[in-house]
């Protein structure tokens, strides 16, 4: 049976608890739109009051360190989210990549760390400007996915059970307003699909391969429809319930 189209929200740094009205307005949302998971990855400090605001939606972290606990100031680790009740987390965003050189191998632990307490995983890979100018993009993600994914029992029990997705955001579409062409996305979900059925056989085939990268409500539908397109990682247009509700719509839209 195929999986829920998912629709996240990555809040980054943004946030305070003032903004928990929002999230309570998108939970309250979210249950017109049942054919659709829906969830929030808020910032580390409002994660724990998120959780206990909401119902219909899952809450997530938008990272978490690869050991389970120990001298590493600052980070906090998969068996900690697990234990505020956190429902997935987040590995591998271009931003934590760029900011805090993370490598394919350190997201790839990470998210066997996750796995191994049985948090969701999403996975993020997306090529830069330079990259896709030159021609190398699907080079670039095929290499990322082929790295950055566990591997492993854990990994294909995961992929069995649904809990482990990998959203493709292109770089210089992040935060840009500049929206990867639809031709694009279902080529580069293609070609992440194919290295998924590689790696985890006919499961593989089922997991959801997110787009993210200045989804909003009026390219939703767009993106949604286009194939093999199973949800959104959705940033600046998850901070509200006006701007965030619309993209479920679309995404309960093509599900109809
Ligand atoms: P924007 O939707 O703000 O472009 O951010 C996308 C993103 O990076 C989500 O993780």
């Amino acid at each position: 049976m195929a999986l829920r189209p998912y629709i996240v929200g990555n809040w980054k740094m943004n946030g305070n608890r003032a903004m928990l009205a929002e999230a309570r307005a998108i939970d309250r949302g979210a249950q017109r739109y049942r054919s659709v998971q829906v969830a929030l990855a808020p910032p580390f400090p409002l994660l724990a009051l998120l959780h206990d605001e909401v119902s219909a939606i899952g809450v997530g972290a938008q990272d978490c360190h690869a050991a389970a606990k120990g001298a590493h100031t600052g980070d906090v680790s998969a068996p900690m989210l697990d234990d505020i009740g956190a429902d997935f987390v987040i590995v591998g965003h271009s931003e934590r990549r760029r900011d805090h050189g993370e490598t394919d191998a350190i997201v790839r632990a990470k998210a066997e760390a996750a796995l191994a307490v049985d948090l969701g995983v999403i996975i993020c890979v997306g090529e830069t400007l330079e990259q896709r100018d030159a021609g190398h993009a699907e080079a670039v993600v095929e290499a990322q996915v082929d790295a950055s994914l566990p591997c492993g029992e854990g990994a294909a029990a995961a992929v069995a059970i649904g809990n482990l997705s990998v959203a493709y955001e292109p770089v210089w579409a992040i935060g840009t307003g500049r929206v990867a062409a639809v031709e694009d996305v279902i080529n580069m979900h293609a070609a992440i699909r194919a290295r998924l059925v590689a790696m985890f056989g006919d499961a593989g085939g089922k997991v959801r391969i997110l787009y993210g990268g200045s989804v909003n409500g009026e390219n939703a539908s767009v993106l949604m429809e286009a194939p093999g397109v199973g949800g959104a990682l959705v940033g600046g247009a998850s901070l509200t319930a006006d701007a965030f509700l619309p993209i479920v719509a679309a995404a309960a839209a093509d599900e109809d």
